[in-house]
């Protein structure tokens, strides 16, 4: 298959260096020369939990000309950007392209879809953890399941060619047909730790040691699985407060994606996030303090960093 991935960050890199190991033809875009030229140069290097290699059969780039239209697009980028990224690859985009979006919070559907309409959108959540060590090396920090359906809930012959295509490259893969559901789920796990990790700069595990984040995080969740409800959102995971924290556990070293953007200076996907929580919330009027609070203080962060 020839597959790009739009957004060749730590995540990017490692679905992309993955799917070059399954002897997919894979194209990394990002606009991050560095890391590119490093790329091109010396091959993706990665370390941790799925061994330590370099990539050698990966090809990157900042200029979507050079690639030609693929079979499946990935969008890794950060949410604050998903229209405006997928706008600068559209000549990458065929009729029969597969666009399937793995990214953290809400709205992302609706930004591709803006783009490219919703034909050949495919969804989903990822569990793995990457973090970016230096341009052209990225850590593997932890492995976990992908989870993809169809926006229509259909188990369809491509998402199931999809599912086999990413298991031949180690990347075990899970249909669902409940891909609202499942990104919900994954918006609440993100809702109760991303920006209590990076207003306290602790890692993932840390939040559920002290009493004082765990309480903020299990009402940050609890007002998001209101709204989940409110909107009929029909949540996979039945106890989201309790899931979260295993989360917490089981990426207990991880630096969410959050503090990392902190930490990087970077702007963070808060307002798809607990921002996306508030604005859900007003329009069923459930009042979401906490989520209100944790977007205002990270907003207030970026400010100061940036
Ligand atoms: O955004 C992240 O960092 C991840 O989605 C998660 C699950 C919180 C683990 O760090």
């Amino acid at each position: 298959m020839r597959i790009a991935v739009l957004g060749s960050g730590a995540m990017g890199s490692l679905y992309g260096g993955l799917l070059s190991e399954g002897n997919n033809e894979v194209w990394l875009l990002d606009i991050w020369k560095e890391h590119v030229k490093r790329i091109n140069k010396e091959g993706l290097k990665i370390e941790g939990k799925s061994g330590n290699r370099i990539v050698e059969n990966i090809r990157a780039t900042v200029d979507p000309n050079e690639i030609g239209i693929v079979d499946l697009l990935l969008i890794f980028v950060k949410s604050t950007i998903t229209d405006k990224a997928l706008e600068g690859a559209k000549n990458i985009i065929g009729e029969s392209t597969l666009i399937l979006t793995l990214q953290n919070g809400l709205g992302n559907i609706e930004k591709i879809e803006s783009v490219v309409g919703k034909e050949n959108i495919i969804a989903g959540t990822t569990s793995h953890g990457a973090t970016m060590l230096s341009p052209g090396k990225i850590l593997h920090a932890g492995i976990g399941t992908t989870i993809i359906g169809e926006i229509n809930g259909l188990k369809s012959d491509r998402v199931k060619r999809l599912k086999e295509i990413f298991d031949e490259s180690k990347i075990e893969t899970v249909v669902t047909d409940n891909v609202i559901g499942l990104i919900w789920d994954k918006l609440l796990v993100n809702v109760g730790i991303n920006a209590i990790t990076a207003l306290t700069e602790l890692r993932n595990g840390r939040i559920v040691e002290f009493i004082e984040t765990k309480e903020i995080l299990e009402l940050a969740v609890g007002e998001g699985e209101k709204v989940a409800k409110a909107k009929g959102i029909k949540l996979i995971n039945q106890e989201p407060i309790e899931h979260t924290k295993q989360i917490c556990r089981l990426t207990a070293q991880n630096k969410s994606s959050m503090l990392q953007d902190i930490i990087n200076k970077r702007k963070t996907e808060i307002d798809m996030i607990n921002g996306a929580i508030v604005r859900e919330g007003k329009k069923h009027s459930i009042n979401t303090p906490i989520n209100l609070i944790l977007t205002n203080l990270i907003k207030v962060k970026e400010k100061r960093e940036n």
